[in-house]
């Protein structure tokens, strides 16, 4: 008998004709957001599930879904997913890193340009018919090229980021958990900073760090205030890890020039003040959204799934330990 698998999200039909040439496949094409108890309900008598980021995985749910064996969500960020209780559930864990590190680093380059010349504004001005032609103070930017590019989290997309930013001769600083390799920092040019100091230094400053409970609000009011006047900070990690409110507070008063945001708070649900505010770009959370990477992000997912369910080690494992906790 075939084990039982739920897709909770809408995927690629591929991804479906993989998946259901292993297993008895319950998938979601109409994409319908499932609330929480239809999830749990759904998950009764299944061996595995594949997860988007929208799909919340705790205690509670293994509790009341105890035939889950593995849980593959289809990004690399797992902060929906309680990995910790995933583990004492003896619960494989798996995300999708590496498959869009390229995607996520070319809209992170997009992200920094448009917020330092104004792009978005610049094609809402025009679209509204404002625009009576060209003048020299007109729609006047920071420049990338030369600028100081502070990156928060240098793992594989900080650095593919930062070896893009230096094509565009920008000084490269970087602030991590751990000091990257000596050859990582060689190949981007990245010079290992503090915190603080990459804050007063840098022109741009971009998040691409893990969200955790260390790094909820990492950007807080007091961050905001080290930062240059000129300065514009770009989040392509998750919301919440600025405090969103302080950040629309620091646009309004001008103490930071503009800011570039894929990611928010309680996403979709962003802080509405965001929209009264010309000097930020404000984009969907559409980072690693181009065809292919999307449909290697679901591939990927499925061929962990795959693999936990037929008992290899997953190419992509993230709770080792959950072999410390055998499944009845
Ligand atoms: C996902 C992402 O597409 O991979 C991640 O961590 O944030 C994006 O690539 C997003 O989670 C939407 O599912």
């Amino acid at each position: 008998m075939k084990q039982k698998i739920l897709v909770t999200r809408e995927v690629f039909d591929e991804t479906i004709d993989f998946l259901k040439s292993r297993f008895e496949v319950e998938s979601n094409q109409a994409d319908r957001l499932y609330a929480r108890d239809e999830l749990i309900a759904k998950l009764q008598g299944k061996d595995g599930v594949q997860t988007q980021s929208s799909d919340r995985i705790d205690a509670e749910v293994l509790d009341r879904c105890p035939t889950i064996k593995a849980v593959c969500n289809t990004a690399v960020g797992y902060n929906n997913i309680d990995i910790d209780a995933c583990t004492r559930h003896g619960v494989v864990v798996t995300n999708t890193p590496g498959v869009l590190t390229d995607s996520v680093a070319d809209y992170s380059m997009g992200l920094i340009i448009a917020t330092c010349r104004r792009m978005t504004e610049g094609e809402a001005y025009l679209r509204t018919g404002e625009w009576k032609g060209t003048f020299l103070k007109q729609m006047l930017g920071q420049d990338v090229h030369g600028a100081t590019l502070g990156i928060f989290g240098f793992g594989r997309i900080g650095q593919a980021i930062a070896r893009r930013a230096r094509g565009f001769d920008m000084k490269i600083r970087y602030h991590s958990r751990n000091r990257a390799a000596a050859d990582a920092e060689r190949e981007s040019g990245a010079v290992y900073t503090g915190k603080e100091a990459l804050l007063h230094t840098a022109d741009v400053v971009l998040l691409i760090l893990p969200f955790t409970p260390d790094t909820q609000h990492f950007i807080g009011a007091k961050e905001l205030a080290l930062m240059k006047p000129t300065a514009v900070l770009v989040n392509m990690a998750r919301g919440g890890i600025v405090d969103d409110a302080a950040l629309i507070e620091a646009l309004t008063k001008k103490t930071i020039w503009a800011a570039g945001l894929d990611v928010y708070e309680n996403e979709p649900k962003f802080n509405p003040g965001f929209l009264a505010l010309n000097n930020v770009v404000l984009s969907p959370h559409i980072a690693s959204a181009s065809t292919p990477t999307r449909k290697a992000m679901a591939m990927t997912a499925a061929k962990n799934l795959a693999a936990a369910l037929s008992g290899q080690t997953p190419p992509n494992l993230l709770n080792p330990d959950y072999r410390k906790h055998p499944k009845a």
